[in-house]
């Protein structure tokens, strides 16, 4: 069928990523650098019956990457979440996860991590998170990296009206549990949040210095550094709190 400006809808809930659209049950994406990596990824979880991914269909004749389009809704923004809402995203990356353990992707680490499993690339159906978005950053990883970035995006928040530092630990424990953290993991998992939030601020200090790919102004740049930095400095200061719940 041939396309219209009509079936073509900009996606634009995304901060990385220029020229998302979704052409009737599908989505199409700018090919990049991480196309090859995230085709077999997406192709290695539908083999090994993973349902909460976008399917990899190949490219279109524009040369775009073509998944499936997922229906449901994709927060836009950062808020706090149910108990089942955290526990549903924690099972469903330990699930992704197990889909990928032993595999010739993750190579020599444990697992392959998507390393942006934020709400705001997750799909929710009927208020629950169904299936998770956005593969660009996936790598070969330590589960940690993906569950202590978990732990901080839907958990914590330095925000004034965030809940309460201790209702955000008990929801740390919920994630934990939910994703099945082993007693030795879950020891450092106040150490993963940190890193990861570290990890961001030299991620948009990079974006900002180079290459110009990503979607978003200098000023907004500056924002999420400043917001890390002080996302990092709310867990470092409780971090007895957040490590108290997890014991
Ligand atoms: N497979 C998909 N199914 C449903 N919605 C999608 C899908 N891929 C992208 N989207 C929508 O497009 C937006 C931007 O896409 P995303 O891949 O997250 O790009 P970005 O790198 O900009 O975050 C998402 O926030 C989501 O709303
Ligand atoms: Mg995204």
């Amino acid at each position: 069928m041939a396309e219209t400006d009509d079936d073509v809808v900009p996606l634009r809930g995304g901060r990385i990523t220029c020229g998302v659209v979704r052409i009737g049950d599908t989505v199409r994406r700018p090919a990049s650098a991480a196309s090859p990596f995230v085709a077999a990824l997406l192709r290695l979880l539908e083999r090994r019956g993973f349902s909460g991914a976008p399917r990899y269909l190949g490219r279109d004749q524009a040369g775009r990457d073509t998944f499936s389009y997922v229906p449901g809704w994709v927060p836009e923004k950062l808020r706090p979440w149910t108990d089942a809402q955290v526990a549903s995203a924690g099972a469903l990356a330990r699930a992704m996860h197990e889909a990928t353990r032993g595999s010739r992707l993750a190579g020599r680490h444990q697992v392959v991590c998507h390393h942006d499993l934020g709400p705001n690339n997750a799909v929710f159906q009927d208020g629950t998170p169904m299936a998770f978005i956005d593969f660009d950053m996936a790598a070969p990883g330590s589960p940690l990296e993906d569950v202590g970035y978990m732990a901080w995006l839907w958990c914590a928040s330095s925000k004034a009206d965030a809940p309460p530092v201790d209702s955000q630990a008990a929801q740390v424990r919920v994630l934990a549990d939910a994703y099945g953290l082993a007693g030795p993991e879950r020891a450092v998992l106040v150490d993963a949040m940190l890193e990861r939030q570290a990890r961001n601020v030299r991620f948009w200090a990079e974006a900002q210095a180079g290459s110009g790919t990503v979607e978003a102004t200098r000023a907004q740049i500056a924002d999420r550094i400043a917001w890390s930095r002080r996302e990092h400095a709310h867990t470092a200061a409780h971090r007895g709190v957040f490590e108290a719940a997890l014991a």
